[in-house]
């Protein structure tokens, strides 16, 4: 799997990670036995979050790993966590990266990342939030913290999901540390041409999520994998519509997380690497007409700032 050098870490990530986010979550046993898999399959990259439940299976299926030979260490992995919003004030970034690494037995992170670019009341960790459990996030306490946790070497990188332009623009005006990596939704039918651009410019890589679009999870859509046109294209290529959108995606630069916990698609979503696309192709994509997932956070009106 190609590689990018991640800034200021000294480490590379793997353009195609493994997401472990699962609506409604799967049993530990299940994901455990997944990542284990996707391990053995070649998988190197792995995404978790505080709040999908999936921390504690990772750092187990890595034990196991380790234990029965599939990687020779830890090191040879690249894991990602992030910050809950109720975790997203200043005295409570260390804490909540520490327990991040308790479930996951590992010493370091090699990335963490702010979840959402919005605080919850302390103590709550629920999903969706409610509407009066939400505060507006104090970025510069925030931030300060996500560094500090980088500097004392609790994880190699630091970055923010689900930021828009504005925000990113707001947090690089006072950040010692720039974020690294903004993670977003994104695939055919939500390209995020605009932040893509601003990312570019400003030295942040992108991170896609949601490149099958996520369907059946509160977050998601089927608009991706029924859209006619990427139909049309995978009919022709001999390829699986699922490729086809990871393929898409991976060409733009960015780096994808794709979830499945089949082996048989697991292997076919890694089978992206030696075709590509036609100019005629990459025009039929261009032209797909645009619309998010739904928003798990419809009830807050400025988490885009306005911009598609
Ligand atoms: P499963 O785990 O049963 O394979 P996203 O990566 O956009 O979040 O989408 C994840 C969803 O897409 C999961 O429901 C996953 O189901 C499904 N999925 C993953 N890979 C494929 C594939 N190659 N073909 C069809 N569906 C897939």
């Amino acid at each position: 799997i190609p590689e990018y050098d991640l800034k200021s870490s000294g480490k590379k990530i793997p353009r195609l990670g493994f997401g472990t986010a699962t609506f409604p979550f799967e049993p530990a046993e299940v994901t455990k036995k997944a990542i284990l898999q996707a391990i053995e399959i070649g998988y190197r990259h792995f995404d978790t979050a505080s709040m999908y439940g999936s921390e504690q299976p990772l750092g187990e299926a890595i034990i196991e790993a380790v234990s029965v030979g599939l990687i020779e260490s830890r090191d040879e992995l690249f894991i990602t966590s992030k910050l809950w919003c109720s975790d997203a004030h200043g005295e409570l970034v260390l804490p909540s990266l520490q327990r991040s690494l308790q479930n996951l037995k590992l010493e370091y992170l090699d990335l963490f990342l702010i979840h959402w670019p919005i605080s919850a009341i302390p103590g709550t960790y629920e999903f969706p939030i409610k509407e009066e459990d939400f505060i507006p996030m104090d970025f510069n306490a925030v931030w300060a913290a996500m560094e500090e946790c980088q500097t004392l070497g609790l994880t190699k990188s630091i970055g923010v999901c689900n930021f828009s332009c504005k925000k990113l623009a707001d947090i690089l005006a006072f950040a010692k540390i720039p974020p690294a990596i903004n993670q977003v939704e994104m695939n055919p039918v939500w390209q995020q041409k605009k932040l893509r651009e601003f990312c570019n410019d400003h030295g942040i890589l992108l991170t896609a999520y949601s490149p099958l679009g996520a369907k059946g999870t509160p977050w998601g859509t089927n608009k991706v994998m029924e859209n006619e046109v990427l139909n049309e294209i995978a009919k022709a290529k001999g390829k699986t519509l699922a490729q086809i959108c990871i393929r898409w995606v991976y060409e733009q630069e960015v780096i994808v997380l794709v979830k499945s916990f089949n082996s048989e698609r697991m292997k076919q979503n890694l089978d992206i690497f030696d075709w590509s696309f036609s100019e005629e192709e990459l025009e039929m994509i261009n032209a797909i007409p645009q619309s998010r997932g739904s928003d798990p956070f419809t009830t807050i009106d400025n988490i885009w700032d306005g911009e598609i």
